[in-house]
């Protein structure tokens, strides 16, 4: 049943593409928009910021800050991790002044603004601080812990979490209405978005600080509230899954990627996985499996494959295989074998997916989500998570996000084929009420704009 009529999924018209590109521009405007937060809210000074964790995102991070003149203090547990933290800051400059994008000069001087150090006592002065060290609640406790006693008052305390509940974060320290998620995303120094979360005690002048930092920083400020993986990693899950269900039910990983790519990603989410590595996030998983509910249907597949050590490009084969020293993915019939055994296995009878079927599925999680976020109000509006997707997750600008493309199908069909998706596979599809809710009253996302 193709309860999107005749919907084109693979090509945009010109009118389409530039209407896609007006929202995105006024999506990117409206983003900073605070509903109960005046505009002219007084800001607190950011002229120094300390920066914990020199690892990917922690130099990122102090690259983007020291490429506005803002002097960052880096703050590592040993002089190796920060002589590496440092190295990589060069190494990053250096291929910018190689591309002709920076000058020597200029950036000597952007090194400059970054000082290193192994004392978490030089972040005592600092008016942010930004926390990246590994994704460990107990860890980024006590380093909050710390700061707190520390620092001086008034300093924003902001964590780089990708997903860890930053309320409990904040919990440890006296001063709540300091602290705030500021999610950057890798390479801080080069991706626009800014993830601002929004605690339960956060201060208003705290957000518009951050959202106003973002925006010097010449990054998209998206205000999200607590909620697993905020608004764009939520979004992100629901797309793997179905991605990887898709592969259990039948089609292969080639086939998921170049229906993406026909769609307009630059990549398909198997090669993504694989450039990134299949282990990212394997431990974390490995640890809620345990505990996880019964009742649900998990794609666990990504787990099998790292321990059979396909990490993807890394290790030369993941959900594809690689020649030594070229990216390219290449089918490979040992994986294709492999995930046709395991569908066996695991009593999934496969079958063939269409392109429309594979897109679907891959779109449609993304929508209903985005649903849930608007109705529970961690995202504040429709605009918002498209903003998101686009300068975060590469999602096809010629489609505008994937609340933009929902309006465009017609939120009619996009429920039908989510109910019909739900009565096929349960617990994942179950339809946002407030997704119903706009479909009975014939209504648009853009309707919630406003
Ligand atoms: N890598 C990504 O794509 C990405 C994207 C968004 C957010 N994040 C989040 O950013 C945070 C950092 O991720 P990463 O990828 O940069 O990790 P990473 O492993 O590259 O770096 C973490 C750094 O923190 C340092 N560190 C650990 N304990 C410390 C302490 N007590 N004091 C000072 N430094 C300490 C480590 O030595 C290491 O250099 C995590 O919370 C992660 O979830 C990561």
């Amino acid at each position: 049943m193709n309860t999107t009529g005749d919907f084109d999924f693979f090509s945009v018209s010109d009118a389409d593409r530039l209407r896609a590109a007006a929202h995105a521009k006024f999506a990117a405007a409206e983003a900073i928009h605070i509903p109960d937060i005046a505009a002219d809210t007084p800001l607190r000074p950011v002229n120094h910021v300390a920066v914990i964790g020199a690892g990917t995102m922690g130099v990122g991070i102090s690259m983007s800050l020291a490429n506005i003149g803002i002097p960052v203090t880096l703050i590592e547990t040993s002089t190796e991790a920060l002589d590496r933290g440092m190295q990589r800051a060069r190494d990053n400059y250096a291929t910018t002044v190689k591309r002709g994008k920076l000058s020597q000069e200029e950036m000597n001087q952007r090194l400059a603004q970054i000082t290193g150090s192994v004392q978490m006592m030089d972040a005592k002065d600092a008016d942010l601080v930004i926390e990246a060290v590994f994704e460990d609640m107990a860890l980024k406790q006590s380093i909050f812990r710390q700061l707190d006693a520390l620092c001086k008052p008034g300093s924003i305390l902001a964590s780089n979490t990708s997903g860890l509940d930053v309320d409990q974060i904040a919990a440890v320290t006296q001063r709540p209405q300091d602290v705030v998620g500021a999610h950057f995303f890798s390479p801080a120094h080069v991706m626009r978005l800014l993830e601002v979360v929004r605690c339960a005690h956060t201060a208003p002048d705290v957000i518009a600080t951050l959202m106003a930092l973002g925006h010097r920083m010449g990054k998209i400020a998206v205000l999200a509230r607590i909620y697993p993986g905020f608004i764009g990693n939520a979004l992100f899950r629901n797309y793997t899954r179905e991605a990887h269900f898709l592969v259990e039910d039948g089609a292969l990983p080639h086939e998921v990627d170049a229906t993406l790519t026909k769609f307009g990603y630059a990549m398909g989410i198997f090669a993504v996985h694989d450039m990134a590595g299949n282990d990212v996030g394997y431990q974390t998983r490995k640890a809620q499996m345990a505990t996880r509910p019964t009742d649900r249907r998990w794609n666990d597949l990504i787990m099998k494959l790292c321990d059979l050590g396909r990490l993807g490009q890394k290790s030369g084969q993941g959900w594809y295989r690689y020649e030594a020293g070229d990216r390219t993915p290449l089918r490979d019939p040992a994986i294709e074998q492999f995930i046709t055994d395991e569908s066996a296995r695991m009593g999934l009878p496969r079958r063939t997916m269409t392109e429309v079927e594979i897109i679907k599925r891959c779109l449609y999680g993304m929508i209903n989500e985005g649903a849930k976020l608007l109705a529970q109000g961690i995202a504040l509006r429709p605009s918002d998570i498209d903003i998101t997707y686009l300068t975060g997750y590469g999602f096809p600008a010629q489609h505008g996000g994937p609340m933009f493309i929902a309006d465009r199908i017609g939120l009619a069909h996009v429920l039908a084929d989510i109910e019909r998706l739900h009565a096929e596979y349960g617990f994942w599809w179950q339809p946002a009420p407030l997704l119903q809710q706009l479909v009975r009253e014939g209504k648009s996302f853009a309707d919630l704009q406003a």
